[in-house]
């Protein structure tokens, strides 16, 4: 992680604006727009302390340009832009479009690749470890319906909190390759050691099982599970672990290995704070063959992992957006941002545990098992009407946007995700709205 800010300021600032390197004149000629897009100085120090320092997060709020019509606490989907990747980003549509195919033919393809040994820097890979995807629902799709070790009767395990479609996906393997299932819930409220219980169960329960879907961060309650603890349970039994990092790169700190998995889907579009429609996959160099190349595969040879993914032509603005993202991203400093976004959560669910009547927070007060995401429910209300009315009050009485939530075994929930440019103050009202709520 470099260290270097002024260097880095400088790249962002040049990659930005799209300047050539002499033409530094430009910026100085209109500071207001430098000033604007520039970050703040670097956060030395440790990254709890860094958490609470609100003049910081108040500079890098100013990177974003948001919507004064409402409170965003629905930063799970994506990622807003901040300002300098945003520009990066409009720089890069408008460049493609004037040099079109020109570009596309004789120079993007070494420019991928580039921008793939960047990402697999940063994620303490080989660049020959993964893939470029549209996101990581591809990425995960690829991986699950190209893992050749599968045979008829092995089963594939999941639990209530993975994500929906890929619950589908396994589900679709059942249907065509006959594949068993098995689901598992996860308890709420969740432990450290009652998840590493609940897996440890399934796997001596069910011998059939050869892979496990693990989704580090899940989209419906925030909760993180130990990853590597789990894919340690499951590699003992020699079987195999997939693990969705959609929500976790970039929200957490870590490097891929430490996931201790040998294949893995990420998103670049949601925490790491790119453009809509990118994302990866990860093989561990020795498991390539145990992935079959993706139905249609006769740009790469079936030993490049490149061959695991076939877009066809797609947008390539926002992977060339990419370097930017990673460097606003590493400005801040991965642990920073995972401990700004902890202490976000930790600010508003401390204050409604006290404040707010009735209210059950379904992430557990354990600071190994949450992020930023974290649901509620009011009053033990559990079902689907119930939670989408209360999103919908904030939303329409409060103007404080959060998202309703379906999926885990024990019901329904509202999710609120912090992102960090959220204030303290856009928190300090959706506790005073769900304490108006609670008690009417
Ligand atoms: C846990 C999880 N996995 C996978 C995905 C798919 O990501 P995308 O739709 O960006 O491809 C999401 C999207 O929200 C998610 O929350």
């Amino acid at each position: 992680m470099t260290n270097n800010n002024s260097l880095s300021r400088r790249s962002i600032l040049k990659g930005s604006l799209g300047l050539a390197a002499g033409a530094t004149a430009v910026i100085a000629a209109n500071n207001s727009i430098a000033q604007e897009l520039t970050l703040p100085k670097a956060l030395s120090g440790d990254s709890l302390s860094n958490a609470s320092n609100e003049t910081y997060w108040n500079q890098i709020a100013n990177l974003y340009q948001l919507s004064p019509k409402f409170i965003n606490l629905e930063n799970g989907f994506y990622g807003v832009l901040p300002k300098p990747v945003l520009a990066e980003y409009q720089r890069q549509i408008s460049t493609l479009n004037e040099s079109s195919s020109f570009y596309l033919r004789q120079n993007y393809a070494a420019d991928a690749d580039k921008i793939r040994q960047q990402i697999a820097a940063l994620g303490g890979v080989s660049p020959d470890e993964i893939a470029l995807t549209r996101g990581a629902t591809e990425a995960l799709q690829n991986l699950v319906s190209n893992y050749t070790k599968l045979k008829a009767g092995d089963s594939v395990l999941y639990s209530d909190l993975d994500y929906d479609s890929t619950q589908a996906n396994i589900d679709y393997l059942k249907d065509v390759r006959g594949i068993k299932v098995v689901k598992i819930n996860i308890p709420e409220p969740a432990t450290y050691d009652s998840i590493l219980d609940t897996y440890r169960n399934a796997l001596a329960a069910n011998p059939s099982i050869k892979l496990v879907l693990l989704t580090h961060i899940n989209h419906k309650t925030g909760l993180a599970i130990p990853v590597p603890e789990i894919a340690k349970l499951a590699k003992m039994k020699g079987i195999d672990v997939l693990v969705d990092a959609a929500h976790s790169w970039g929200h957490l700190d870590f490097k891929i290995p430490d996931l201790n998995a040998d294949f893995a889907a990420f998103n670049l579009h949601k925490w790491i704070g790119a453009p809509l429609g990118v994302g990866f996959l990860y093989i561990r160099k020795d498991r390539l063959a145990d992935i079959h190349p993706h139905l249609v595969s006769e740009t790469a040879g079936s030993d490049d992992i490149r061959s695991r993914v076939h877009t066809g032509t797609t947008n390539t603005a926002n992977v060339l957006t990419i370097p930017a993202a990673l460097n606003f991203h590493q400005q801040i400093g991965a642990a920073n941002k995972a401990a700004r976004l902890r202490y976000l959560r930790d600010y508003w669910v401390t204050r409604a545990k006290k404040e707010v009547k009735g209210i059950q927070i379904l992430t557990p007060d354990d600071p190994r098992l949450y992020g930023s995401i974290t649901s509620f429910r009011l009053g033990g209300k559990s079902s689907k009407a119930d939670n989408q009315e209360l999103a919908k009050r904030l939303r329409e009485q409060y103007n404080i946007f959060t998202v309703a939530r379906g999926g885990p075994a024990s019901g329904d929930s509202v999710r609120v995700t912090p992102a960090i440019f959220t204030r303290p103050k856009d928190l300090d009202r959706l506790v005073a709205a769900l304490k108006e709520i609670a008690q009417a």
